[in-house]
């Protein structure tokens, strides 16, 4: 992509990753690419700031030789879509993307975002862009993000429950279904993830701004199904805010999954407002409006 002028004196000179597919390793998915951004501002002095990818220097330098020769340059500053601008994109996709973000990224940190943010709007500027070093530059809407991430910061929610759970021979699921259907009576936006066909990112992007966080496994050697083992430690690095959840699962013996999920949750400040549901092996007709009435309690809840 070509140099952009941003303003006068400020030229975009990043990258493109269009194959990316992972970021900070295997612990973010980047479906679409990322951007590198980097910025050159032309004043008393030159500066760079830099945040290119190393296997993309060369074409940060060949953006640079088109406005100025690079040994020009003063400063550097170093800090990490074809389409730089918000306005040049579809406003439900990078909107959900940011949300992505906020949600694996920021969330822990989502005091100091409130925080920040009210700082800034006190300083009464009249923002004309917001140019940050990941990612779109919001010229048309930086309104929009900032109340995005006071929502998020806050820990807003909505009538909506996540269901996260996994099984091995569907029986977990089986209640899963049944509990979604009781939500849904109470007229929740509910959704149902299944830990290995899910990308966890996206997950954690849907539990953001749900209420209710459900968590299912079956027992597998006294505990829960190791990736939902996975997901607790990711949950509880990122501290969800003003939350409230609820376990259940299939067993065949001495049950071990659904205390081992509740421990998980308090630990990661939810707060758990219905004893777990335990259901010996397959669930019957019976066990199912048992779930179905679990669902739907939560769902009051809500
Ligand atoms: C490899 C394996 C280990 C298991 N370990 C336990 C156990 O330690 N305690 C227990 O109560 N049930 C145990 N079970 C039984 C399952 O929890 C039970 O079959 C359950 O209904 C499976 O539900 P699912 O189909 O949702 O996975 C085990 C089952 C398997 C296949």
């Amino acid at each position: 992509m070509a140099v952009r002028a941003l303003k006068e004196g400020i030229y975009w000179v990043g990258a493109i990753d269009w194959d990316i597919r992972e970021f900070h390793g295997p612990s973010y998915s980047t479906h679409q690419g990322t951007s590198y951004n980097a910025y050159l501002i032309i004043d008393e002095k030159v500066t760079l700031v830099d945040i290119v990818d190393v296997h993309f220097v060369d074409v940060m330098i060949d953006h640079i030789k088109e406005i100025i020769d690079p040994g020009k340059i003063d400063y550097i500053i170093i800090n990490a879509s074809s389409k730089l601008f918000d306005d040049e994109n579809d406003m439900c996709t990078v909107m959900d993307e940011a949300k992505k973000y906020y949600a694996n990224i920021l969330m822990p940190f989502s005091s100091l975002v409130v925080k920040k943010i009210e700082e800034i709007k006190k300083m009464d500027l009249k923002i004309d862009m917001i140019a940050p070093s990941h990612g779109i530059l919001w010229r048309s809407h930086p309104d929009k993000i900032l109340e995005a991430y006071m929502k998020w910061g806050r820990g807003e929610t909505h009538r909506k429950a996540i269901i996260v759970y996994e099984t091995m021979w569907n029986s977990t699921e089986r209640m899963a279904r049944a509990v979604i259907e009781g939500l849904v009576s109470e007229g929740v936006d509910a959704r149902l993830y299944r830990i290995s066909v899910s990308d966890i990112n996206d997950i954690i992007k849907e539990v953001l701004d749900a209420k209710a966080l459900l968590a299912a496994s079956s027992t597998i050697n006294n505990t829960m199904i190791a990736n939902m083992a996975y997901f607790m430690e990711e949950l509880m690095g990122l501290k969800p805010r003003n939350k409230i959840g609820a376990v259940f699962g299939s067993y065949g013996w001495g049950k071990g999954a659904v205390a081992n999920i509740e421990k998980k949750l308090r630990e990661a400040g939810i707060q758990l407002v219905k004893e777990g549901l335990q259901i010996k092996y397959v669930p019957t007709e019976e066990d199912l409006k048992t779930c179905y009435e679990f669902g739907k309690e939560i769902g009051k809840m809500i």
